[in-house]
């Protein structure tokens, strides 16, 4: 992308990537990505925000020389993942005397993922700033946004905030500021529940921190820059809270008919008692928006078939990344149909260790499920109906 002039001397220089579609070979990109960096020219010195993924270094260098930039001063580290840091090495051969400015933590990462040299980094702490003349950089130390070394960097005079990957979306857009409120939520929440949610704390303090900052824009390190900060900075403070949703998520597989018997009839059970229901069919399902509603869902009821003595192996893959990503789950369940035997909900009881979640009891039946069976799942719908009218998120 083409550079962009978001303050006097302060532009976006960094690349839009339409057709990536797979990120760190795990999360679904649907609608591309931004590698973001910003070049901020002081009275005195110039500094780079971040770099741009190494596969896209040339676009980065485009935009440089489209600017005339001959010098570099820092570069500023905000995060080690090679996504932002990829390009530094040939940076640092490009612009001779250039110097990285990050905290300990990340110097640490960079020296042993990248190969860079101590005598090419500058080490700030929390609050420490930087003179570019005119224009001062003040650091702001935010540890596990999703790595240990993260951190953000704040341009006083201009009100920006530098937030690499806190407030992000992977999405692609000629927009240099927000185009669509509704679609960048979207992608946002999805972006928040891959990486960040297992960090829901963390991220909290870090909010509280920034609350009583003015801020006039956030540049984040993905998607677009938000000119209303507020409208990002409410929905984090949504996401971090406690607060759940009157919402079951309903991820399942059914191999012969019997689980999607239960699943059909659970939904139906379940919206006739106003709670509303999210399925996905995880033969078909993006983990990307399975990981997105389970951000804010009170319930989730896991659909599993048995496959010889334990559950289907789509579920235990759906299952483990719902343990990584630690949502705010308070309640849990499975259901599902077995042929002969097995430890199904066992297996997926144990492997949702990390969630602080009251299991239910359970509805798994022998072949395809009969008259009590449906009572059963009947019983479970009061029984979720009556643990959200408890938590107060739906009418009594
Ligand atoms: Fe966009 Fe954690 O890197």
């Amino acid at each position: 992308m083409t550079p962009r002039e978001m303050a006097p001397g302060v532009f976006s220089v960094g690349v839009v990537d339409w057709d990536r579609r797979i990120f760190d070979e795990l999360v679904p990109t649907p609608h591309g990505t931004s590698y973001n960096s910003y070049l901020i020219r002081g009275s005195e010195k110039t500094a780079l925000i971040d770099t741009v993924d190494p596969a896209t270094f040339a676009d980065l260098t485009a935009n440089l020389e489209r600017l005339g930039v001959e010098k570099i001063d820092y570069i500023i580290v905000n995060h080690a993942e090679q996504d932002h840091s990829g390009s530094i090495p040939a940076m640092l051969d490009r612009f001779e005397g250039v110097k990285l400015v990050t905290d300990q933590k990340c110097r640490d990462l960079l020296i042993d993922l990248l190969r860079i040299t101590e005598d090419r980094v500058v080490v700030i702490g929390d609050g420490d700033t930087l003179t570019l003349g005119d224009r001062t950089l003040e650091f702001i130390i935010a540890p596990w946004v999703h790595w240990p070394e993260t951190m953000l960097t704040y341009l006083r005079e201009d009100r920006i905030l530098f937030s690499c990957d806190l407030f992000g979306s992977h999405y692609a857009t000629s927009s240099l500021y927000v185009p669509d409120e509704g679609a960048i939520y979207e992608s946002a929440k999805r972006y928040y529940a891959e990486i960040m949610m297992p960090f829901r704390a963390s991220i909290k303090g870090h909010l509280e921190k920034l609350a009583t900052r003015e801020i006039a824009l956030i540049a984040p390190s993905h998607g677009p820059v938000y000119d209303r900060p507020a409208f990002i900075m409410d929905a984090y403070r949504d996401w971090t809270g406690d607060g759940v949703r009157n919402v079951v998520v309903l991820p399942y597989v059914s191999m012969h008919g019997s689980t999607r018997a239960m699943v059909d009839h659970l939904i139906a059970a379940l919206v006739q008692r106003g709670v509303m229901v999210q399925p996905f069919n995880l033969t078909k399902t993006d983990t990307g928006d399975l990981a997105k509603a389970l951000v804010d869902a009170a319930t989730v009821v896991i659909g599993a078939p048995t496959v010889i003595f334990g559950p289907h192996p789509q579920v235990v893959s759906a299952v483990y990344l719902a343990n990584l990503l630690r949502p705010k789950t308070r309640y849990a369940t499975v259901i599902g149909s077995y042929g002969w035997g097995g430890k199904t909900v066992d297996t997926i009881k144990d492997m949702l260790g990390r969630l602080r979640v009251e299991f239910l009891e359970p509805v798994y039946v022998q072949g395809y499920p009969k008259e009590g069976d449906f009572a059963a799942l009947d019983r479970l719908a009061d029984e979720i109906k009556k643990r959200h009218e408890e938590a107060g998120i739906i009418p009594a």
